[in-house]
């Protein structure tokens, strides 16, 4: 069980190496390809796959410097197989099957979503019998009903639209904030009332509640912000962007944790585990820790670096597959872009 996990991380635009011995985090690099993506707005998948091939190789060799091993060192590779963007994914499998071959170890082709809930084992240590696990993305938001990270998780729901992180990128366009405008509507929202203006919540009344127990859509709320804003404008009012900011930062991290909460209720969970990029977020965080108190649920969510794309996750992931036995996937394993929830390993 001694065994080094390396661990790859190649979904989106960050490449991310990571080994782990033991439950220990020996090392974790990252390089990213955000910077280019300012000027159009979004990811260009063609140029996160050359920056993935351009880095892997000084990530993978500044992550063994870090933790003063040898590749001879490595008993397992742990890899994301999906979801994600299919170009970066591809350089990150051919990566880990080139090394398994060479080196004639086990792969793990993992799901990228349970690594981020599997990091915060790392952290902040084993998990408990059964707990609910929310992951909250750029490009995902869902309710996870987990009984073993490494064998045994349910999907309750997910969002049927954007994801939060998402629906906060589109918002930061609407603000005239930069991209990705998660974290500088965050910053924004810390200086205005979240009481002030009280966007609608999706999925949260009468029968779309009913349908819709642990599904979220976030594409109204975003679609609300831009009336308001339109109203504003057509007023020739000054747009209260502080204000917006925290009143759709209090809507959003409103439904998130009202359902979260309510599947740790009625699956008797007393954990609730939070990860993925929007966990970083801090108006999730600070009323996560205070519903959490009151609901008498303890809340873990890992420390903001973990929280977006990393190794570390996938290298966690692969540490508990290790763990539990879990057969190892064939060499001729391929990417999954929408690998479901369900599926920790691929075969
Ligand atoms: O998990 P991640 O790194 O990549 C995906 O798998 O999507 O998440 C990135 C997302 C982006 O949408 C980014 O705007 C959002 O997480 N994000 C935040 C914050 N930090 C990152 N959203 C709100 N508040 C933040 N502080
Ligand atoms: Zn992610």
């Amino acid at each position: 069980m001694n065994e080094l996990i390396l661990g790859i991380e190649t979904s989106c635009d960050e490449t991310g190496v990571a080994l782990v011995r033991d439950g220990e985090l020996l090392a974790d690099v990252t390089a990213t390809s955000m910077d280019e993506y300012a000027r159009f707005g979004g990811i260009i998948p063609e140029i996160a796959s050359r920056a993935h091939l351009e880095s892997f190789i000084p990530t993978l060799d500044a992550a063994l410097d870090a933790a003063g091993v040898e590749l001879d060192d490595v008993g397992a590779i742990a890899v994301t197989a999906g979801p994600g963007l299919v170009g970066p994914l591809t350089i990150g499998m051919s990566a880990a099957k080139a090394l398994a071959l060479a080196l004639n170890k086990p792969l793990f082709a993992v799901n990228h979503i349970v690594g981020h809930i599997a990091v915060d084992k790392l952290v902040n240590g084993g998990f408990p019998e059964r707990f609910i696990g929310l992951v909250v993305s750029g490009g995902h938001s869902h309710l996870l009903k987990i009984g073993n990270i490494a064998t045994d998780i349910e999907e309750l729901g997910g969002t049927l639209d954007d994801a939060a992180g998402e629906a906060f990128d589109k918002v930061g366009r609407l603000l005239g904030l930069p991209y990705p405008g998660g974290p500088h509507v965050d910053k924004l929202a810390q200086q205005g009332n979240r009481h002030t203006i009280n966007f609608p919540r999706g999925l949260s009344r009468g029968k779309d509640k009913a349908r819709h127990q642990f599904n979220y859509s976030f594409s109204g709320m975003k679609t609300a912000v831009a009336r308001y804003i339109e109203g504003c404008e057509a007023r020739g009012e000054e747009i209260p962007r502080e204000d917006i900011a925290a009143g759709f930062s209090f809507a959003v991290c409103d439904v998130l944790l009202e359902k979260a909460f309510s599947a740790c209720q009625i699956f008797d969970s007393d954990t609730l585990v939070i990860g993925g990029g929007f966990s970083a977020n801090s108006m999730l965080r600070e009323m996560a820790a205070e519903r959490g108190e009151k609901y008498g649920i303890g809340v873990r969510i890992p420390p903001i670096r973990y929280c977006t794309d990393n190794g570390a996750m996938i290298a966690a992931l692969g540490w508990s597959l290790v763990r539990e036995g879990v057969a190892e996937s064939p060499l001729n394993v391929t990417v999954n872009t929408g690998l479901p929830r369900e599926q920790i390993v691929l075969r």
